[in-house]
């Protein structure tokens, strides 16, 4: 068991490109916690990319193995979790992280989000839709979802990622 100030998960929930993962694996780091990347345990257990589960089964059957996976999450102890970027898009999600963990929402302008994304083909959302525009729509339609769920809120446009694991431990 990681020793650490913290004693309840940590999940990491923003848009695509927001900085989850790269956030997550500093805190750990810092923190001295344990940490798992829900699309990382997703792919794991069915032995497919994640574009590759939204070909053949389709995005709702991504949305259950997400909300799936919380649930088994639950059972997790001063962890870091870094979620998939929509896994707010279910009010229920939102509920399970809320019962053992604090939430940290990153949140960036969708230019940077679409700076850091641009040259990625692994986000089936995104694939046909790689731009300024699209990202700016799905955000806003996403944005009070993010918000709600969040318990703190970490702006990481012109950030470094020092400045930001600071401020969240910080607000933790
Ligand atoms: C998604 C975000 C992705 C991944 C899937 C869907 C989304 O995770 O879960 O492609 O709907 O925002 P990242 O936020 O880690 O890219």
């Amino acid at each position: 068991q990681a020793k650490s100030l913290f004693d309840y998960n940590v999940f990491l929930i923003g848009f695509m490109g927001a900085g989850k993962s790269t956030i997550a694996g500093e805190l750990q780091e810092k923190l001295e916690m344990n940490r798992v990347e829900m699309d990382q345990m997703i792919v794991e257990k069915q032995g497919m990319s994640i574009s590759e589960i939204f070909d053949e089964y389709g995005e709702t059957y991504f949305r259950n193995l997400e909300s799936n996976t919380l649930i088994e999450l639950q059972k997790c102890k001063q962890t870091i979790v870094s979620c998939g970027g929509g896994v707010v898009m279910r009010a229920e999600n939102a509920d399970h992280m809320k019962k053992n963990g604090r939430i940290v929402l990153l949140t960036a302008k969708p230019e940077t989000i679409f700076e850091r994304v641009k040259d990625s083909d692994e986000r089936p959302i995104l694939n046909n839709n790689m731009n300024v525009d699209f990202i700016a729509g799905l955000m806003e339609k996403r944005r009070e979802k993010y918000l709600a769920a969040a318990d703190i809120v970490v702006e990481t446009d012109a950030k470094t990622v020092t400045q930001i694991c600071e401020e969240i431990i910080a607000k933790l």
